[in-house]
């Protein structure tokens, strides 16, 4: 690597680090890194292993890192486009509404939007460490009965059906594709980070998947 590059690394990845402390006081709810969290209930070699399952390489680690600058300012765009496709399916919405009346509750909605944007950058920016690991456990939670609605207070219904987690990935990742070419890549690295972030939310919605496992099983 020329120095000059390492130079812009290092500074970048300084940027990146104190974005995600100014992230913890500035969205209600985001946790990524506080010693509060829970620790995970799986281990650096149990990620490993599962990363050398998806052929999620170094390559993809790069593609991930290429796609965080040209996401960065999309991010709005981005959730317009997830949060139109989950407010035009009823079969979604209910798990943002109020379970009593069945109306969308639009505070429950926005608060959990705020944090979406921050998770953009994070996958984009993941670091595969333990706080990773123990925010993965965390966010997974958070679909569960064990803490859903519990972080912004909502009253909605107690749990996200396991079924369409998975099934989400596919709408994510689909309608991400034409924001990583908006800003001049090319058509192969396009193709490329495409394919990394495939794999890096299966790789979350595979972590979060946990606590609604039978024990053992996981
Ligand atoms: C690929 C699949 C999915 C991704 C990437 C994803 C991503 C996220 C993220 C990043 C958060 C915020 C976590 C936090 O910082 O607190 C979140 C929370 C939430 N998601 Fe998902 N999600 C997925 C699937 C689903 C599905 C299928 C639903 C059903 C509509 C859903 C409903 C929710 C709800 C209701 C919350 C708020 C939970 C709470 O009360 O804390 N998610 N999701």
């Amino acid at each position: 690597m020329k120095p000059f590059q390492f130079i812009l690394l290092s500074a970048t990845a300084g940027i990146i680090q104190s974005s995600t402390a100014a992230a913890q006081e500035a969205i209600p709810g985001y946790a990524y890194g506080q010693p509060t969290l829970a620790q995970a209930p799986y281990t650096a070699s149990d990620l490993a292993a599962l990363q050398k399952t998806m052929l999620f390489s170094d390559e993809d680690i790069q593609a991930l890192r290429q796609s965080k600058a040209i996401l960065a300012d999309q991010t709005d765009a981005i959730l317009d486009v997830w949060y139109g496709f989950v407010a035009s399916t009823p079969e979604l919405l209910v798990y943002f509404s109020d379970a009593k009346t069945g109306q969308a509750d639009p505070a429950y909605l926005a608060a959990v939007r705020k944090r979406f944007a921050q998770w953009i950058l994070d996958t984009a920016d993941a670091r595969f460490d333990q706080d990773w690991l123990n925010w993965q456990y965390e966010i997974g939670l958070r679909h569960t009965h064990h803490k859903k609605n519990k972080t912004d207070g909502a009253s909605s219904v107690p749990q996200v059906h396991f079924r369409y987690l998975v099934g989400l990935t596919i709408p994510i990742t689909t309608t991400l594709k034409p924001f990583l070419g908006n800003k001049g890549a090319s058509a192969e690295e396009v193709e490329k980070m495409h394919a990394a972030w495939v794999k890096a939310v299966l790789l979350q919605v595979i972590l979060w998947s946990q606590p609604y496992i039978r024990e053992g099983a996981f």
